[in-house]
């Protein structure tokens, strides 16, 4: 993506303007908790985007402010206000793409299973809708945990009777905006040339960068591995302790997250060539049934897992995916059994 549909976004605009407005925008994206950290940055770069026609904000408060701000920008898309649960369902309706960044963020100290109380209640009440109102819909989650938010998320869809897990993902694109920055720089790369798969999930030692898959392959020393794993498994503590209390990452994570929206649209709009690694139902590794690996998307949702790049691991990255497997399964245990007795 590299941002392309910023420049895309801003050409439109001149184009647009010349020739009234003819573009191709055609796609509906809701933000549930639109007025928040993550929820503003990404807004506006949503409205960015030439492929998306409405922009619907909801929020449980000060959405209308945001909007209303939002919608003064010349581009194409057009900008809707949802306040409130009474809102919750017109803000889904007919919508392609969900993203969820609704729910608390980290303090320092934290961890981000300390989230779990507060925010695996919102999201599942927020998918609840998204079931009732928009079930063909793409969810993006990007609430914490995410490693147990996307199977609570499984579970209510399930509970519904619409679930289909080609649809459903733990947006994990922030691990891999890190894990490419932090390469480039360690190793004196262009950026835009840098692509670092990260498997796993998005959790302390579950968050997996395989530095060995690296595009353009580079050599690393096994001390650059473990000093650049260890920075990106803790590069969203990083953020929360440079905070100090004033939450965690947004900014990055508005970019990271609208890079996902951006790829999700070209692959609705029919683009066969759609990459990214995601948080998702997988049958990768034995006996944890959901895994963030490289993900092909098409109009469809994942249409396929890319297992090659699990093949060949060096010895520290096997010994490191041997390691997570615990946590990320009593996680991912932990948001099903929620879920379940919630029901
Ligand atoms: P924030 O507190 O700034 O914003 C959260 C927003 O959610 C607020 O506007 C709040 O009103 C809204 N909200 C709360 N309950 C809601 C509900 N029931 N319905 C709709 N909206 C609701 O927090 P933030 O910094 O934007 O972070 C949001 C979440 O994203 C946190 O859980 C954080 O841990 C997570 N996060 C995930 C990643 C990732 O890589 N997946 C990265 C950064 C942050
Ligand atoms: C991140 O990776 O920045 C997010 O998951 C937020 C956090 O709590 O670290």
């Amino acid at each position: 993506l590299r941002l392309s549909f910023v420049h895309r976004a801003m050409k439109q605009q001149v184009w647009s303007s010349q020739h009234h407005l003819q573009c191709q925008a055609s796609f509906k994206v809701a933000i549930l908790g639109a007025a928040g950290g993550i929820g503003q940055p990404l807004s506006l770069l949503i409205k960015m985007s030439p492929l998306v026609s409405t922009l619907h904000l909801y929020d449980i408060a000060n959405v209308k402010g945001v909007a209303a701000d939002l919608s003064h920008c010349n581009t194409p898309s057009q900008v809707l206000d949802f306040t409130g649960t009474s809102e919750l369902a017109n803000s889904l309706k007919g919508v392609d793409v969900v993203v969820i960044p609704a729910g608390v963020p980290r303090k320092p100290g934290m961890t981000r299973d300390d989230l779990f109380n507060i925010n695996a209640n919102i999201v599942k009440t927020l998918v609840e809708a998204v079931a009732d109102n928009c079930p063909g819909a793409f969810i993006h989650i990007i609430s914490n945990p995410v490693n147990s938010t996307v199977p609570i998320a499984a579970e209510v869809l399930k509970q519904k009777g619409v679930y289909d897990p080609k649809k459903l993902f733990g947006v994990t694109t922030l691990d891999v905006v890190r894990a490419n920055t932090f390469v480039a720089q360690k190793k004196n790369l262009k950026l835009i040339d840098v692509d670092v798969p990260v498997v796993g999930g998005h959790a302390g030692i579950t968050i997996l960068p395989l530095l060995s898959k690296t595009r353009p392959s580079v050599t690393f020393t096994d001390e650059e591995v473990n000093d650049l794993t260890v920075r990106i498994q803790n590069a969203g503590t990083e953020v929360v302790e440079a905070k100090a209390g004033a939450g965690s990452a947004t900014l990055s994570m508005a970019y990271a997250a609208a890079r996902f929206v951006e790829s999700s649209l070209r692959a609705l709009d029919g683009d066969g060539d759609v990459y990214e690694c995601s948080f998702v139902q997988s049958d990768l590794i034995d006996d944890i049934p959901f895994f963030a690996s490289r993900v092909k998307l098409g109009k469809k949702g994942v249409e396929a897992l890319i297992s090659s790049e699990l093949q060949g691991l060096t010895e520290y990255e096997q010994k490191a995916l041997e390691a997570l497997k615990h946590e990320l399964k009593a996680s991912i245990e932990k948001g099903v059994k929620y879920a379940q007795k919630q029901a």
